[in-house]
């Protein structure tokens, strides 16, 4: 059966943003100009998915505004010529884009359980917004390729800092099936790192069979006190198989301050606007401090 569906879940609380995100969604904080989200929707329509559901929460509306049009904006821009802008704000409204909200905020695997009668018995994509993925093939197209093969649930890993496993779900992996598929013995939520397994992190991108949702409507609540989507893949794969595929490509984390102030910086410096100018910049700032080192060590 063909993908065609994707859920994203935006109805998290933003506090490591606060106080940016207390009367606005994280998910609208832009990378120099466009929204964190606009990125994982653009990676949904460029692997192919045709719907994606949107879960929301609290203070999410200017997530709804985006992708919608702005007649007053497009007529304005529009009389004074302003082609390009007009192109960039026209882009975002035609996509198929549906809204949930989730109440309560239970966790992930409540959030990915709101979906369930958007995505009915069919295979789907969940994709978080604090991870944005570059590779020649968009990670999401890659998992859907792997279905096509496996017809099974598969989910991106990547390897991290072993320090840094408790910041992630991680796999026990069982043997490499193929190059960079892995068959997965368990899949354990923030485990600490004299506890982990292994440093392949689950990282923000999962193809699951509808059978997930089984699964997570008697899940109880794991690390956190939350309902976690790792704990009930674990449970998935204990009657179905489901296999891990390695990313290789570049994963940019904007769901923490520094994680989302690099990637500024380094979309910047190729943002055809601000890259002179900012490369510029640095080199001096860079001077400056390296200085400003050098006299704190005499
Ligand atoms: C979530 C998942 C975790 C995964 C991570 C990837 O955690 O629960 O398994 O590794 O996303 O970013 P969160 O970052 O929401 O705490």
């Amino acid at each position: 059966m063909k993908v065609r569906k994707a859920v994203i879940p935006a109805a998290g609380l933003g506090t490591r943003f606060l106080p940016a995100t207390k009367a606005m969604a994280k998910e609208m904080l832009p990378i120099v100009d466009k929204p964190t989200i606009q990125f994982i929707v653009e990676e949904a329509l460029a692997s192919g998915i045709e719907d994606i559901l949107i879960v929301t929460g609290k203070a999410k509306r200017p997530i709804e505004d985006h992708f919608d049009a702005n007649f007053e904006l497009e007529s304005n821009l529009r009389e004074k010529n302003k082609t390009e802008l007009l192109k960039l704000v026209e882009e975002t409204t035609d996509v198929n884009l549906h809204f949930i909200r989730q109440s309560h905020p239970k966790g992930l695997g409540h959030a990915v359980l709101q979906a369930k009668a958007f995505v009915g018995n069919e295979p789907f994509v969940v994709m978080l917004g604090d991870d944005i993925m570059e590779d020649k093939i968009p990670l999401s197209k890659q998992l859907m390729n792997d279905y096509d093969s496996t017809h099974a649930s598969t989910i991106a890993v990547m390897k991290v800092p072993h320090e840094e496993t408790s910041k992630y779900g991680i796999i026990n992996p069982e043997a490499e099936v193929s190059k960079g598929l892995y068959n997965v013995n368990s899949f354990v939520e923030k485990p600490t790192p004299e506890e982990a397994p292994s440093d392949l992190a689950i990282i923000g991108r999962y193809l699951l069979t509808p059978e997930i949702f089984h699964v997570l409507e008697t899940q109880a609540p794991g690390a956190g006190g939350e309902i976690q989507l790792t704990d009930a893949i674990d449970t998935l794969n204990k009657t179905q198989r489901v296999f891990a595929r390695e990313f290789t490509g570049k994963r940019y984390d904007v769901g923490d301050k520094f994680g989302f102030m690099k990637t500024s910086i380094e979309y910047g410096l190729v943002h055809p606007e601000v890259k002179d100018n900012l490369r510029e910049y640095i080199i001096e700032l860079g001077e400056e401090l390296s200085k400003e080192q050098a006299s704190k060590k005499k």
